[in-house]
């Protein structure tokens, strides 16, 4: 099914389109093949088949991948370890392998500052196509970075190579946490979660951002609390003409996948606050 929404064109099966792992059975050893993909065994040991995994291996940040938590068309999210702690480990997808979802609306007065680097994207080469994905990453965990910052409920950012983000993984023991969108909540705990994820909503935009994606595919619920992830189309909302449709598309969103918990909301008396908040 396609959103439309002025220029704004989005699959909801690009949201939607992973392979599930049943929790019971990630435990360590599913996921295996998609795993021993990233590594190269020999007589000196292993080695994963990728610059910027080996990057981290070598700076001290990543010591292992251990199985896939979910894999999707535009990035997939591994459970890895260093020391003896667990990390989430989201490897996007080589653009030239995927179609690149349209990243012209998010783009918009992100600062690049490098004119031949604009003029690489603009005209689509090589280099360009490149440079988008790598600004696309970097802007996933530039953002994730602000908003921890501003204490908002996002994993903990620890470090990017390439087309790799590292970051804290929620979850118990090696059990990664479901997204609401997949969680089985009574009333109680529906109406808590859906306030947790008005109030994320009301500090992102008081923090002058627009998540882009925000719905109950993007949260997940780990221990009663809610947590926000997937950054990598937020935008400014002081500096891209559509921050108000793609405000609005948010509240919606939000709305919609929370109706399978039969909460009733008010999306339009949401909307109108978040534009008091946002000061638009
Ligand atoms: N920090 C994390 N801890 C545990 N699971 C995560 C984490 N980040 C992502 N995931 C899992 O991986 C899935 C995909 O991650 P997401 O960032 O939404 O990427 P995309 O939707 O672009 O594939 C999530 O729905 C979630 O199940
Ligand atoms: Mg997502």
């Amino acid at each position: 099914m396609k959103i439309r929404l002025n220029n704004i064109e989005e699959t909801e099966e690009e949201i939607q389109s992973f392979e599930k792992f049943k929790s019971r059975k990630r435990k360590l050893t599913p996921g295996k093949r998609n795993v021993n993909q990233l590594v190269t065994e020999d007589v000196n040991g292993f080695s994963f088949n990728r610059s910027d995994l080996e990057e981290l291996r070598s700076n001290g940040s990543l010591d292992a991948i251990i199985s896939i938590i979910k894999s999707g068309k535009e990035a997939s999210v591994y459970l890895g370890k260093v020391s003896e702690e667990f990390l989430a480990v989201k490897i996007y997808t080589d653009l030239r392998v995927r179609s690149f979802r349209r990243d012209d609306i998010y783009r918009q007065g992100r600062f690049i500052g490098d004119a031949r680097m604009e003029k690489a994207i603009e005209q689509g080469s090589a280099k360009g196509l490149d440079a988008r994905q790598i600004l696309w990453v970097g802007e996933e965990y530039r953002q994730m970075n602000y908003l921890y910052n501003e204490g908002i409920p996002v994993p903990r950012p620890i470090a990017i190579s390439g087309l790799t983000i590292l970051m804290e993984f929620i979850g118990s023991e090696c059990d990664a946490a479901e997204r609401l969108s997949d969680s089985v909540l009574d009333r109680d705990e529906a109406e808590d979660a859906f306030r947790q994820s008005v109030r994320i909503l009301e500090s992102v935009t008081a923090a002058g951002r627009i998540h882009g994606d925000y719905s109950a595919f993007n949260i997940l619920w780990h221990n009663g609390k809610a947590v926000v992830i997937d950054f990598p189309q937020i935008v400014n909302i002081g500096s891209n003409k559509l921050a108000r449709e793609l405000l609005l598309r948010d509240v919606n969103s939000l709305c919609k996948s929370f109706k399978r918990f039969k909460i009733e909301s008010d999306p339009d008396k949401l909307f109108r606050r978040l534009l008091m908040i946002a000061d638009f």
